[in-house]
């Protein structure tokens, strides 16, 4: 159990990279695309396949860590009215989960929009405001010191 720990929290730790590089590119492409007036190409779709799919996993690997592997969210679970008067569990316990399952959703979300315009400037638009909303919450929700708790950037 401890082995699958360390991997399941090694593998959500490097998948945030390829979440912040695919999220980039989206917003880089939907960008360029909104400038040169060019389509919606494949090259643009991948980035957004690939994003979704990062968060995915990441969601994937998140819950499996919340209900079981994880023993600060155990911790937190045995007594939630103690870990809600405690700043760092209940980061982990409901400040991390939930916003991030949230961002997860408003991306699904803006991908799903983006499918089913046909106007090219309408899905780079549409990319861009809805994958920049779910870049915001990722982004204050990495544990990198802003609501007081920090880990590894980069975990071996
Ligand atoms: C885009 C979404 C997410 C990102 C970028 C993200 C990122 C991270 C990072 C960087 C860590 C620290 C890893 C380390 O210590 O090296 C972490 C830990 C954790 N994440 Fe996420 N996460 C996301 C979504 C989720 C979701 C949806 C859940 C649960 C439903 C979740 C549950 C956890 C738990 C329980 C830990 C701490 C485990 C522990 O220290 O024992 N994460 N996450």
């Amino acid at each position: 159990m401890d082995f699958l720990y360390k991997i399941s929290l090694l593998l959500h730790s490097w998948n945030r990279w390829a979440i912040l590089i695919f999220g980039i590119a989206v917003i880089v492409f939907a960008i360029k695309g909104l400038n040169s007036g060019s389509k919606y190409n494949n090259t643009s779709r991948k980035s957004m396949f690939y994003f979704i799919l990062s968060l995915h996993l990441q969601l994937l690997v998140g819950l499996l860590l919340y209900f079981v592997l994880s023993p600060v969210t155990s911790a937190a679970l045995n007594d939630f009215g103690a870990a809600m008067k405690d700043g760092t569990l209940r980061y982990w316990a409901v400040e991390h989960a939930f916003v991030n399952i949230l961002a997860i959703a408003v991306a699904q979300t803006g991908s799903i929009i983006v499918r089913k315009r046909t106007n090219d400037r309408d899905k780079h638009r549409l990319a861009l405001i809805w994958t920049i909303i779910a870049m915001v919450l990722i982004i204050a929700m990495i544990p990198m010191g802003m609501m007081g708790v920090e880990r590894p950037w980069f975990r071996f």
